[in-house]
């Protein structure tokens, strides 16, 4: 592979393994290639400015907070981390793994709290300006066995997203079988309901895969 930037997105319903398969695909990517071409970035986050507005987001205190202005928040929050991470580190030629992206707000904001998935995409397009991942790795599996995997190993850390009744999040798993039917060269489907070790290996032969090697 030539020393092009690459962006790699990771995506499923809560407790799909996202964080924890993308650590570690991050760590064998980085033995072959080295720290410094390897960028490890989530959603929302990735500088102090979105970082921030992650916070407001996640903030137990904002109940109250309007589905419009958590889509907005969130489309914010995506626009600063493109200007500042992600476009400067493809020009570099790093590989960048990001904990959601676009595809999360599609599914949450767009179908889980009814915004209207176009609505949303429409919306992230105008945040991102053509910042598209190549390749999206949609870790699938049962709302219940996520949320389960959730209460089981980070009770403390359940946010008020995650709250959310078993209806939102099977219209959002929904969103994301949808999304991945919308565009099948990107979002690649990795089954997720199995040892973590597999997933890993899984995701890891369609990274290399696409990427030639
Ligand atoms: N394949 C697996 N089998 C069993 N447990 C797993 C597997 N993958 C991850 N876990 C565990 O399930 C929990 C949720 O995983 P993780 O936090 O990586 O999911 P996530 O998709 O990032 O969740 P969230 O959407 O809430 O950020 C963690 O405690 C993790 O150790
Ligand atoms: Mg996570």
């Amino acid at each position: 592979m030539t020393a092009q930037g690459f962006f790699i997105s990771f995506e499923g319903p809560d407790g799909a393994g996202k964080t924890s398969v993308m650590t570690a695909v991050a760590a064998t990517l980085a033995e072959r290639w080295g720290d410094q071409r390897i960028m490890q970035t989530r959603e929302p986050g990735g500088n102090h400015i979105a970082e921030q507005i992650r916070a407001v987001l996640f903030d137990d205190a904002n109940r109250q907070m309007d589905a419009r202005t958590e889509a907005l928040l969130f489309a914010a929050a995506r626009r600063q981390h493109v200007v500042e991470d992600l476009k400067p580190a493809l020009a570099a030629g790093q590989i960048i793994l990001s904990d959601r992206y676009v595809d999360s707000s599609v599914a949450y904001q767009g179908a889980g709290r009814g915004l209207g998935m176009a609505q949303i995409w429409e919306l992230n397009q105008y945040a991102v300006e053509n910042c598209m991942p190549q390749l999206t790795i949609y870790l699938d599996l049962p709302v219940r066995v996520g949320l389960a995997r959730i209460a089981q190993h980070r009770a403390d850390q359940v946010n008020r997203l995650d709250e959310e009744a078993l209806s939102f999040h099977e219209t959002v798993h929904a969103a994301f079988d949808q999304l991945a039917a919308q565009h099948p060269t990107r979002i690649v489907k990795v089954d997720a309901n199995q040892p973590q070790a597999a997933v890993v290996a899984a995701v890891l032969a369609v990274i290399k895969a696409r990427l030639g090697l």
